[in-house]
């Protein structure tokens, strides 16, 4: 991720954590970037590309919870994942075979190789219930979708492969149900390297938001396929190849000037896009803060949850990304939060 992105980010980062450590999300969503699909569209995949960390994949639905990553920027860590915990524990929550469950697993991931991001991956939309699965799994699986996508606060990351009538998909469709105008959505299309030829260019149409609107837009990725990843190339490999694909590809390669191709462009759209949200809600709060927070622990945690929760309602209006905020006032108020956490 550049360095000139990532050099006002942590701190923010630091407060949303802060801000679950304290349990305030139980009140109030604060936002998370969540990544929706039909099954088998590449939702690991991009998830696994986003954070570097090997995720259970295979056939049918293997995700069977939501699945919170939480990745953060650590230099001097060297970490495993320990992704047989989290089967084992989406076994104890889902059941074990082909249930599904709406208790979130939280994975945390602290590495020098991530960027500061807390990402969701939830079920993926089945059409065709597996054996021993109820007939209304497509529907209990969308439910589950529509209780993290309908809230106002998150970030949807809708993801379609391109070689799929994109305009057309379920994942699309229910994003666009609960943000109509595509203030929140963001479409990855995934799969680029296996499209029909002659499709090129109704593709790009997509891309540039000629087709759906799309204010957040939509990013083209090519993440590992089933070959490579029974080759086990690395990551880092995978990335080097997403990179001379688009390069040498003659439609797509347009793609990579515009910022609109990679998982790192990807990373970097998603990480600006949280610091401009919080920045938003920071404001805000210092503007409501007249008189200050009570004194005691409970009152001000009171306090500051039902400032975030009046705010809340006015920051789809607010546009971001012209919010700065002065450096003391954002120190003051962190070391509030601080205060009430302890
Ligand atoms: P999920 O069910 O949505 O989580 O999908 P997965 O991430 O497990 O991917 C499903 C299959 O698509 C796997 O075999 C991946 O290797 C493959 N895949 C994902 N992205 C790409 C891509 O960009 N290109 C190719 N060729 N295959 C991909
Ligand atoms: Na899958
Ligand atoms: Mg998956």
């Amino acid at each position: 991720v550049h360095s000139h992105l990532e050099e006002n980010i942590r701190p923010y980062i630091d407060l949303i954590d802060t801000l679950r450590s304290v349990g305030i999300h139980k009140d109030l969503a604060l936002p998370t970037i969540v990544v929706i699909g039909d099954q088998s569209s590449g939702k690991s995949s991009v998830l696994e590309a986003l954070s570097g960390v090997a995720l259970p994949r295979g056939s049918g639905i293997v995700t069977r919870c939501p699945l919170e990553l939480r990745l953060k920027k650590v230099t001097g860590v060297n970490w495993k994942a320990l992704i047989m915990c989290m089967l084992t524990a989406q076994n104890e929550l889902a059941g074990k075979g082909v249930g599904i469950s709406d208790e979130v697993i939280t994975l945390e991931v602290m590495s020098p190789d991530v960027c500061d991001l807390t990402l969701i991956d939830l079920p993926g939309i089945a059409r065709v219930p597996l054996k021993g699965q109820p007939e209304d799994i497509g529907e209990q699986i969308k439910s589950l979708i529509f209780k993290f996508i309908e809230k106002q606060e998150t970030i949807n990351l809708v993801v379609v492969p391109c070689n799929t009538d994109i305009a057309t998909t379920e994942a699309l469709k229910m994003a666009q149900e609960v943000d109509p105008e595509g203030k929140r959505t963001v479409a990855i299309l995934t799969k680029p390297d296996l499209i029909d030829k002659g499709t090129e260019k109704s593709i790009l149409k997509i891309v540039h938001n000629e087709v759906i609107d799309l204010r957040k837009g939509c990013i083209m990725v090519k993440c590992r396929g089933q070959q490579q990843i029974n080759d086990d190339i690395p990551l880092e490999e995978a990335a080097q190849m997403e990179r001379d694909f688009f390069q040498n590809h003659d439609y797509f390669r347009c793609l990579l000037k515009k910022d609109k191709a990679t998982i790192k462009c990807l990373a970097i759209k998603l990480t600006q896009e949280l610091v401009d949200h919080i920045k938003v809600k920071i404001l805000a709060t210092l503007k409501e803060c007249d008189g200050g927070p009570p004194q005691d622990p409970k009152g001000a945690k009171q306090f500051l949850t039902q400032t975030l929760k009046r705010f809340n309602d006015q920051i789809n209006s607010l546009s971001s990304g012209e919010l700065i905020l002065e450096e003391n006032l954002f120190a003051q108020l962190r070391a509030e939060f601080k205060k009430w956490n302890d």
